[in-house]
């Protein structure tokens, strides 16, 4: 074990993987030890990127049993939360910039027996969630502007998730704490220490050939 006995999570985002090969690439990671399978869901209008949707979860869905964690990027998330329950979602998250009516969506999330969470962009203020906790089961913590894989961790984000597991310690909320964005074997250990139960990460786990070794690096597991 590395410096942290921490059992973090480790949700690998399938935006870094080669499409063309997903069920090889799912497979993989699987077999590497990934906890869950974190699915970015763009528009290309809420942000500049356009990706997959329903299809590309039920898909896989049918090559693992391991929860898939979708990430609605998207300007009306709403309308697809019924078409990603039936494709085999286990948690969602919407972001709050997006949501007018946030109770209704993420009550409609739960009733389809799925985990709800809010994800939240780098410039927005944990005090959203004042009026969020009992509605959800994670936060999902964007440690880059959401739209693209391959960016740095932008740095004051590491400040905000420390503050975020205080506020949740503070409040005794049970639930879980995901960050997403430029998460590395070199910041993972960091992030971990602030509070981090998951680590969404896409370039470092699916960017090196050992899927295995990647993932335990995230974990400070050395091998
Ligand atoms: C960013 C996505 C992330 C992305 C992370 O818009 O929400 O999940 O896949 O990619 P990396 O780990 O490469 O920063
Ligand atoms: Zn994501």
């Amino acid at each position: 074990m590395g410096e942290s006995m921490s059992s973090v999570l480790v949700a690998p985002s399938l935006l870094a993987c080669d499409l063309a090969r997903v069920s090889e690439e799912v497979c993989d990671v699987v077999a590497g030890g990934a906890d869950r399978l974190h699915f970015d869901v763009m528009d290309g209008v809420f942000v500049p990127n356009l990706t997959f949707g329903p299809g590309l979860c039920a898909a896989v869905r049918r090559h693992t049993v391991l929860p898939l964690d979708v990430h609605l990027m998207v300007a009306d998330p709403t309308p697809l939360v019924e078409p990603f329950a039936a494709a085999g979602a286990n948690l969602l998250s919407v972001h709050v910039e997006t949501v007018t009516h946030l109770e209704r969506t993420l009550r409609r999330v739960r009733e389809l027996g799925i985990r709800p969470g809010v994800a939240l962009n780098p410039a927005t203020s944990l005090a959203v969630l004042d009026e969020v906790w009992p509605w959800i089961d994670f936060v999902l913590l964007m440690t880059v502007n959401p739209g693209f894989g391959g960016q740095s961790l932008i740095p004051s984000c590491l400040d905000k998730l420390g503050r975020l597991h205080r506020l949740a310690s503070e409040r005794g909320w049970p639930g879980e704490i995901a960050v997403d964005g430029g998460v590395e074997a070199g910041n993972a250990g960091e992030l971990r220490r602030l509070g981090a139960d998951v680590l969404v990460a896409g370039t470092a786990v699916f960017g090196q050939s050992d899927r295995r070794g990647a993932i335990a690096a995230l974990r400070g597991e050395s091998r």
